[in-house]
C-alpha cells in the first residue's frame, strides 16, 4: 500500500495530466485534491488527445477508480459535459466519485469572477471559471455543496442562504440583473440527475482503499506558485496545490502519504501576470512557446516562457517535502545549442539562493544563469535514461543537484511510451 501525492512545482502546466496517466496505470485510485475547471490536463493515448478539466485522467484506465475530493469546487456544468464527452469516447465513468462534501461553482461565481477581475488595477489574470468566489463562499460558509443537490428542498434551502446576497452585490456594485431563484433550481436539479448517482463518502473510500493495501494517487492541481499560502500572492489561485493540500481536500491523514513526487518542467511558464525572472521575451522563448506548444489548454492564452529556475523548484522541494521530481517536456530543449538554469536571483547587488515572499523584492531580481551545453539530438524516442545524450543526462543531474531532489521520472513526449522510470513509484 502507497499513497502518493503528486504536485505541480512551478507555475501549473507542468503536465501533471501526463505523469497522473503514466502513475495510475499502476494506482487502484487517483483522487483530486484542490482547484477546480481551471486546471486542464491532456493526455495522449495512441492516436487520440483527451483534454480534462475536472475529472481526474486516471479514468482513462478501466478499473481505476477516480475520485473529485472535498477540496475540489465543482462547475456541475462541466463535470455532466466532461462525463458525456468520456461516454462519446467509448470511456465508462463507472468508477468515479464525488465527494458529497465538495463546494459547487454557481454561474454567479463566474460572472464575479469576471467582473472583479475587470475592476482590478492590479490584474490577476484569473482563469475567468468561478474558482476564487466559489473559494470565497466556502469559507464565508454560504456555498452550495454537492450534498444540497440531492433534493429540491436542500437546494431551495442553500440557494437562499446565499442567493440575496449575491444578487445585491451584482445589482448595487456592478450594474448586473442578478439571477433568478427557480432557474438556478431547475438548472441544478437538471445537473443533480447525473451527479447524484457518483455522490460518496470519498475520504472513506481512500481510507478503506488503503486499509485493502491499494496504491492511491492524489492529484494536484496548478502548482506550488499559485498556491494562496506559498505562491507568489496576490497572483496565485484561491487553493492549496501544494502536497499539504492534499490531507484536507481529500480528508486522509498527511502521515499517511507516503511519497510526494513533484512535477517539474525543464524549463519554466507562467498563465497570467506576476513577476517571473527567468522569462524570455526573445525568439529563444518563442522557440520554447512553439516547440512545447505552451498554449492554455483551458483558455487557449499563449503562456509565458523561460528558462529552468532553481530557486522556484528548490523552494517546492521545501514548501512540499519532494521525495521526487518527475521532469517533463525535456524533448523541447532538443533544439537547443545552449540552455541557461537560474542558479540564484540577484537583488540589489546581494545574492539570493532561496525565493523572496515579498512580490516587490522578486520583481527587482535578476536571474543569476548558469550555462550548460546543449545536446541538439532527437530525445523523443529514447527509452532509458543511460541512452539520453550525455549533454542532456548532465543537464539533469544538474538540475536535481541544484533543486536538492533525485529524479524519479523523465518524460520526453506526450505519449505514455515516451516516458523514463528511474525509480519505481508504486
Ligand atoms: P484562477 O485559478 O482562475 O483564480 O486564476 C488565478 C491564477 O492562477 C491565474 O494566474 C491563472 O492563470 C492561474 N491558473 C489557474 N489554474 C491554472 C492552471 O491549471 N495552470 C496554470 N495557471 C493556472
Amino acid at each position: 500500500m502507497t499513497v502518493v501525492a503528486l504536485v505541480g512545482t512551478q507555475w501549473g502546466d507542468e503536465g501533471k495530466g501526463k505523469i497522473t496517466d503514466v502513475l495510475a496505470s499502476k494506482a487502484d485510485v487517483v483522487a483530486r485534491y484542490q482547484g477546480g475547471n481551471n486546471a486542464g490536463h491532456t493526455v495522449v493515448v495512441g492516436d487520440t488527445t483527451y483534454k480534462l478539466h475536472l475529472i481526474p485522467s486516471g479514468i482513462l484506465y478501466e478499473g481505476t477508480t477516480c475520485l473529485i475530493g472535498n477540496g475540489v469546487v465543482v462547475d456541475p456544468k462541466v463535470l455532466c459535459e466532461e462525463i458525456a464527452y468520456l461516454h462519446q469516447s467509448g470511456i465508462s465513468t463507472a468508477n468515479l466519485y464525488v465527494s458529497e462534501k465538495a463546494h459547487l461553482i454557481m454561474p454567479y461565481h463566474r460572472v464575479l469572477d469576471q467582473l472583479e477581475e475587470s475592476q482590478r488595477t492590479l490584474k490577476i489574470g484569473t482563469t475567468g471559471r468561478g474558482i476564487g468566489p466559489a473559494y470565497v463562499d466556502k469559507f464565508m460558509r454560504m456555498g452550495v455543496r454537492m450534498l444540497d443537490l440531492k433534493s429540491r428542498e436542500s437546494l431551495e434551502r442553500a440557494i437562499d442562504q446565499v442567493l440575496p446576497f449575491k444578487n445585491q452585490l451584482l445589482q448595487q456594485v456592478y450594474d448586473h440583473p442578478g439571477f433568478i431563484r427557480e432557474e438556478l433550481v431547475e438548472e441544478y436539479l437538471a445537473y443533480a440527475e447525473t451527479i447524484v448517482p457518483l455522490l460518496a463518502d470519498t475520504s472513506l473510500v481512500v481510507h478503506e482503499a488503503r486499509q485493502a493495501g491499494k496504491s492511491i494517487l492524489l492529484e494536484g492541481a496548478q502548482g506550488t506558485l499559485l498556491d494562496v499560502d506559498h505562491g507568489t500572492y496576490p497572483f496565485v489561485t484561491s487553493s492549496n496545490p501544494t502536497a499539504g493540500g492534499a490531507a484536507p481536500g481529500i480528508g486522509i491523514g498527511p502521515n499517511h502519504i507516503n511519497q510526494v513526487i513533484g512535477v517539474v518542467k525543464s524549463y519554466t511558464t507562467r498563465v497570467g501576470e506576476g513577476p517571473f525572472v527567468s522569462e524570455l521575451n526573445d525568439a529563444t522563448g518563442d522557440l520554447i512557446r512553439e516547440r512545447g506548444r505552451e498554449f492554455g489548454t483551458t483558455t487557449g492564452r499563449p503562456r509565458r516562457c523561460g528558462w529552468f529556475d532553481a530557486v522556484l523548484v528548490r523552494y517546492a522541494v521545501r514548501v512540499n517535502g519532494l521525495t521526487g521530481l518527475a521532469i517533463t517536456l525535456l524533448d523541447v530543449l532538443d533544439a537547443l545549442e545552449t540552455i541557461k538554469v537560474c542558479v540564484a536571483y540577484e537583488y540589489r547587488g546581494e545574492r539570493l539562493e532561496q525565493m523572496p515572499a515579498d512580490l516587490e523584492v522578486l520583481k527587482e531580481c535578476k536571474p543569476i544563469y548558469q550555462e550548460l551545453p546543449g545536446w541538439q539530438v532527437d530525445t523523443t524516442k529514447v527509452q532509458t535514461f543511460a541512452d539520453l545524450p550525455l549533454p542532456a543526462k548532465e543537464y539533469l543531474t544538474f538540475l536535481a543537484e541544484q533543486v536538492g531532489c533525485p529524479i524519479q521520472i523523465v518524460s520526453v513526449g506526450p505519449r505514455r511510451d515516451q516516458t523514463m522510470l528511474l525509480q519505481e513509484v508504486f
